[in-house]
């Protein structure tokens, strides 16, 4: 069930699939939970999420969907027990190193959003090679935020303007949001219209914060390893339904 659905918003599931939003964000929240109401190690949530999540990216290549980010690993998951860490770290190894021997066919451009410095060596490697073998490819761009946080993406976004004013190429008086933009990890993607958080928690939690400035955000309680093609249809559906102002009237 949606959660706070607005007034008006009807609970329907049929999207319109020839008015996609260009940009879905997506907080894959949930997997501890689903897996402890199975009485299973949270690990097995993760491992049931990253099936999720490869579902639901083919699906949204599929139906044509420009761009799709997902939350995957945060600034702040380090401090999760080392076990759980590992695991998370295992199921991208896993589903990139799978990406790898399907990329020609499936034409899905890879990106990666975060500081990868801290990853295994392998993994990194394993990101560049992605990203790098599907530089060229024009179909859906998956972009996965690994060690992530909208506040260190925003620090570090200022710190290198700061030194491109301090070394002449840039200039203070000229500062404005797309220029800023260029520094984010996000730098060429547009902005989310879409950001889905499901599992009941109605927070932000350092996704985005600069790009979703005008997103509409559809909170669902279902679990992400429940979630479905239905479900993503409800979401777009409820989009679909909202009158986007930007600002003006
Ligand atoms: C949040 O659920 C989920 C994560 C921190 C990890 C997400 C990782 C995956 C879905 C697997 C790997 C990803 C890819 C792209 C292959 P939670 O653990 O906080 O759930 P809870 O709130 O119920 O405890």
């Amino acid at each position: 069930m949606a959660l706070f659905q607005k007034k008006n918003e009807p609970a329907q599931v049929e999207a319109d699939l020839t008015r996609l939003p260009r940009h879905i964000a997506i907080i894959m929240d949930g997997n501890g939970r689903w897996a402890r109401k199975r009485g299973l190690p949270r690990t097995a949530g993760h491992a049931a999420g990253a099936e999720t999540f490869r579902a639901i990216a083919t699906y949204c290549k599929d139906i044509g969907i420009d761009y799709l980010t997902v939350y995957a690993f945060s600034t702040e998951n380090w401090k999760r027990p080392s076990a759980e860490v590992s695991s998370i770290m295992g199921l991208l190894k896993k589903y990139l190193l799978e990406a790898i021997g399907q990329m020609e066919r499936d034409r899905v451009k890879m990106e990666f959003f975060g500081d990868l410095s801290p990853l295994s060596p392998e993994l990194r490697e394993l990101c560049e090679r992605t990203r790098e073998i599907s530089r060229h490819y024009e179909g859906c761009q998956v972009n996965v935020c690994l060690n992530y946080g909208g506040r260190d993406e925003l620090i570090r976004a200022a710190q290198a303007y700061a030194q491109d004013c301090i070394e002449g190429r840039a200039d203070p008086n000229h500062l404005s949001p797309e220029r800023f933009g260029g520094y984010l990890f996000s730098k060429g993607v547009p902005d989310p219209d879409l950001v889905i958080r499901p599992s009941g928690e109605l927070r932000l939690s350092n996704f985005l914060l600069w790009q979703s400035a005008y997103a509409e955000f559809y909170f669902t309680d279902v679990l992400w390893p429940d979630f479905s093609k239905e479900e993503l249809h409800r979401a777009i559906a409820a989009y679909q339904g909202r009158n986007r102002r930007f600002g003006g009237v």
